[in-house]
């Protein structure tokens, strides 16, 4: 009977402690979820990348892109968490050679392959730009994947741009985003407590503009820049079996690096350093709060965590073959010329130059015209034409700009109109009043 009794009492005790392990079990499981889910409180990673260009002449911005994307993706970041915008008309473009690839390098890699056709074609606009980078779901709902930077106050958040630019706004294939509407939405993303930390590369001519003197330092947003405020940027790599140029000097100066480097030791000054040592074509800036340097690239470039699979590793060095921005179109046709296999075929480029010569003369005298109606002296205007001033004035630039754009010429389709912004620049800057250039603007180009 004791004996049996002893039996029960053994079972009994087994019994009990399978339970208190099972509860021991259970509270450590407990712990551990707890664990796990301040971990995601931590904070995730997003990244919104745009190219605001189209055609197969700025097949460059399009491919800058698409590396960028390749970075982000075998760096961890999933593609729910990248939103990427760019028209999408070069993969298969009929002048592409190679259909349905995408390279950024000479001899390079299939850069397009994978890539989330987030917004496309006419879905490429500053507007969509905006709601998507401050996480408007409802703004974004029914056009085109509906993605947006959901992100919250514990997020890291990752923009680039590869862009055609000019003094305060880069350009879109439909109208222009200013500088002034991206640092407000900055502003009330900050408010919101839309982000932890933000990082900006913007490569674009005179992209500087979009910062200086309005991107405070101290709310958490560092930005980098491919050229200051007065400056083209460069085109590189011209490819002589594509006919275009496949980069952007600054571009595929940081995404190169970021293809060999550990970015979860490499920081944001190191990259910057080596990218403006590298970059001699034009002045690479940063702008924001600089303290942010010392955080690894992994925090923006990848999902935070570790450094993985470098899938593209052609740093076979090849001459960059660098040209400011502007002159890009014209350098194409003139190679096209130069080799072009019939009479027929020289005949045609040859006319195409011609063309595009005469409409930028045209665009320099309407342009001179506007300067001579706003200013008083010959001299005064002369100065206007020749100087570069820094823009700080941006309420006057911005409606005067504007103005330009629907009055003379439409500046997200005349690229040549954006590098005679810098004369409505000095206008501001000399404080010939707003009112007195759109009068310019319409006395020249009304008439
Ligand atoms: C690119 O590939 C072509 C064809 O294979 C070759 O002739 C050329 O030398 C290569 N160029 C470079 C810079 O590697
Ligand atoms: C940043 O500095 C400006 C100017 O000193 C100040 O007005 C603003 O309140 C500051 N913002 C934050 C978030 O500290
Ligand atoms: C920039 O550096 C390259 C390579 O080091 C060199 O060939 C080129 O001449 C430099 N360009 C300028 C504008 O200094």
């Amino acid at each position: 009977m004791e004996r049996g009794a002893n039996m029960v009492s053994t079972g009994h005790l087994l019994v009990l402690c399978m339970l208190l392990s099972v509860a021991l079990a259970a509270i450590t499981n407990s712990f551990v979820r707890e664990n796990v889910i301040e971990e995601s409180q931590v904070g995730v990673h997003w990244a919104l990348i745009v190219a605001g260009s189209n055609g197969y002449y700025n097949y460059r911005h399009q491919a800058d892109i698409c590396h960028a994307y390749q970075i982000l993706h075998s760096n961890g970041i999933p593609d729910e968490r990248i939103v990427v915008m760019m028209y999408d008309d070069i993969a298969y473009s009929e002048e592409n050679p190679t259909q349905g690839i995408i390279v950024n390098h000479i001899n390079g890699s299939d850069v397009y392959r994978g890539v989330p056709k987030d917004y496309t074609q006419e879905d490429v606009t500053p507007e969509n730009f905006l709601k998507i980078l401050q996480g408007d779901e409802d703004g974004m709902k029914g056009i085109g994947s509906g993605k947006v930077i959901k992100s919250g106050p514990n997020d890291d958040v990752f923009v680039n741009f590869a862009d055609h630019g000019a003094p305060g706004i880069v350009a879109f294939p439909s109208g222009e985003l200013t500088a002034s509407a991206l640092n407000d939405a900055i502003q009330s993303m900050h408010d919101a407590r839309k982000y932890k930390k933000m990082v900006f590369y913007v490569e674009a001519c005179e992209s500087g503009s979009m910062f200086s003197n309005l991107l405070p330092t101290n709310i958490s947003v560092y930005a980098t820049t491919a050229a200051n405020g007065e400056e083209s940027s460069y085109a590189c790599y011209y490819d002589d079996f594509r006919d275009t140029y496949l980069g952007d000097v600054y571009s595929v100066m940081w995404m190169e690096d970021s293809d060999v480097a550990d970015l979860s030791k490499e920081t944001l000054t190191q990259q910057y350093q080596t990218v403006k040592q590298k970059t001699n074509t034009s002045h690479v800036m940063r702008f924001g709060d600089e303290s942010m340097g010392t955080l690894p690239l992994i925090k923006f470039e990848g999902d935070g965590k570790s450094a993985i699979a470098k899938p593209l590793q052609e740093q076979k060095t090849v001459p960059l073959d660098a040209i400011p921005s502007p002159d890009v179109k014209l350098s194409i046709l003139s190679k096209r010329w130069t080799k072009a296999p019939t009479e027929a075929d020289r005949h045609k480029y040859h006319a195409l130059i011609k063309q595009e010569l005469k409409l930028r003369e045209y665009i320099d005298t309407r342009m001179r015209q506007v300067v001579d109606f706003a200013t008083k002296s010959t001299e005064q205007a002369d100065r206007i034409m020749s100087v570069r001033h820094q823009l700080r004035d941006h309420d006057c630039y911005e409606p005067v700009m504007h103005h330009f754009s629907t009055t003379c010429f439409p500046l997200h389709k005349v690229e040549y109109a954006l590098r005679q912004l810098y004369t409505l620049v000095n206008l501001c800057e000399e404080n010939i009043p707003p009112s007195m250039t759109i009068e310019a603007i319409d006395v020249a180009c009304l008439h």
